[in-house]
């Protein structure tokens, strides 16, 4: 097996020979996403306007569901499949911005997921609206040589359009939802209706013909509905949708409840991970209760929970009623890479440094933004840090030891600490107390990630999971957009998991 991040920095992508083979499977034109327009800033606005006009998200995913019942969809959502006690299968998070790092991913992960069964996309499906014209260039072509089915939970930007286009692909080419009567004027969800964005006119009309990029009878997916449960083997997988603001509706909650209820052991897949950058978010259910509690609970048998939503790899194996439950963060199979270098000293839920997991190594994420402003800012000489010196500065931050084997101490002047403490290492990406460069979440909307920036290490990931009736195998494996990591994926996290 090839080097990973935690052995040496070429093993992390760094200072690599040759670049990997993806270009080959990339469209010759693809349009960047640019999170400085305005125009597409105007068109994702519909997460603000749920959060200031409430959120309708509940009430429509309802219809959605009540369509796709009277079509015929099983009532209990469930997925029923013939795979033998033995399988595995792949999660991938975040994918679907259609640029160097999403199809950077492909080639491992057409290699390493050979023989899996299936694959599941964890939320954030097409950046950055949704829409039906994207998934040619986002989905069909990326994975048109993935020779089984792809199931999906849908992410907040699967919602800005009110998740036609996603059902459409994914549920068996679910017709629009009639448009409902206007609200009355003047009140908060008429105003929202007013400044509600909507699919373009006519988007999809190519939504076929992409289609078949993936239309072989062994790719066939179709899914109940945006929530589901997939029993699979011994296990059973469970999908939730938490729509365009994290939360889950009272309709899906009780759903949750009830599919939790089946003896088999099972697997959490989330659009909301349930820890993450060393915070606790439970997931609040409509009307009472958390998706955290439903996973806690020793009779729903839950060994796994894994999130989308941030684009690296995080793992936090809690202890609950002397049980281990794996809580991994896996949404860094597409889209731009959020720091991790931000992450405080882990210490929450009796998961301390020792146990956590993450990639990049911190030291190689600060590195990373730090070549990344210094483009930006054509401030190079300033702000680059080496790997070396970024790992060093991070450890004195957090007070941790160097996390790569191979690793020297590089010596520590004042311009590393500063860049260290500019691009906010190590601590609370909430915390604004200080100044510092957005790094995180909010990266995206203040910086275009532009082609110039578009170099390896990409830091992009994916999961296999091996699946036995007395174990589970969780393992993630890199993607740098380097050709040495493209033909010997390295793995960077691996963690067994009973099942008694
Ligand atoms: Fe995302």
């Amino acid at each position: 097996m090839s080097d990973s991040s935690r052995d040496t920095a070429e093993g992390a992508g760094w200072g690599a020979a040759e670049l990997g083979t993806y270009k080959r499977l990339m469209p010759h034109k693809v349009e960047k996403i640019s999170w400085l327009d305005p125009r597409m800033l105007w068109a994702a606005r519909n997460g603000v306007l749920a959060s200031w006009f409430g959120d309708p998200t509940g009430r429509t995913r309802s219809r959605w569901v009540a369509q796709r019942t009277a079509a015929g969809a099983p009532a209990d959502k469930v997925i029923r499949r013939d795979d033998p006690d033995r399988f595995s299968f792949l999660v991938i998070g975040d994918t679907g911005e259609g640029d160097d790092p999403q199809y950077a991913v492909v080639p491992g992960l057409l290699k390493t997921g050979q023989d899996t069964r299936f694959a599941v996309i964890a939320s954030d499906v097409i950046y950055p609206v949704g829409s039906a014209d994207d998934y040619g260039t986002k989905f069909f072509r990326p994975y048109q040589d993935y020779q089984a089915p792809i199931y999906a939970i849908p992410g907040n930007h699967d919602w800005y359009e009110d998740l036609g286009a996603f059902m459409r692909v994914f549920c068996d080419d679910a017709p629009p939802l009639p448009r409902e009567p206007a609200p009355r004027p003047p009140s908060r969800a008429w105003l929202r209706s007013l400044l509600w964005h909507r699919p373009r006119k006519g988007d999809g009309q190519r939504l076929a013909e992409h289609g078949k990029l993936r239309s072989a009878d062994v790719q066939r997916a179709v899914q109940p509905g945006p929530y589901w449960a997939i029993d699979a083997g011994p296990v059973r997988i469970v999908g939730i949708d938490t729509g365009l603001l994290g939360t889950l509706d009272a309709e899906q909650g009780a759903w949750l409840r009830e599919v939790s209820k089946d003896p088999r052991p099972k697997i959490l897949i989330t659009g909301s991970p349930l820890y993450v950058d060393g915070e606790h978010h439970p997931c609040a259910i409509e009307g009472g209760g958390t998706v955290d509690e439903i996973v806690r609970d020793p009779a729903h048998r839950y060994v796994a929970a894994i999130g989308g939503d941030i684009h690296n790899y995080q793992r936090y194996p809690v202890q609950v009623h002397g049980r281990t439950i794996q809580y991994v963060v896996a949404g860094g199979g597409g889209a731009f890479m959020h720091a991790t270098h931000t992450i405080p000293r882990v210490d929450i839920a009796n998961v301390t440094e020792k146990e956590f997991r993450c990639y990049p190594l911190r030291g190689d994420s600060l590195a990373f933004y730090s070549t990344l402003y210094g483009r930006r800012l054509r401030l190079r000489r300033f702000f680059t840090l080496t790997e070396a010196e970024a790992s060093a500065v991070v450890a004195e931050r957090l007070g941790i030891p160097l996390t790569r084997a191979q690793q020297t101490t590089a010596r520590l002047t004042w311009r590393t600490r500063l860049v260290a403490g500019l691009l906010g290492a190590g601590r609370r990406p909430d915390r604004t107390a200080r100044f510092r460069l957005p790094v995180r979440k909010i990266y995206t909307q203040l910086f275009s990630p532009s082609s110039a920036t578009y170099s390896p290490p990409f830091f992009k990931c994916f999961l296999r999971l091996d699946v036995t009736p007395e174990t589970v195998r969780l393992r993630c494996y890199a993607a740098t957009g380097s050709r040495a990591q493209e033909v010997d994926p390295p793995v960077e996290d691996e963690v067994t998991i009973p099942l008694n």
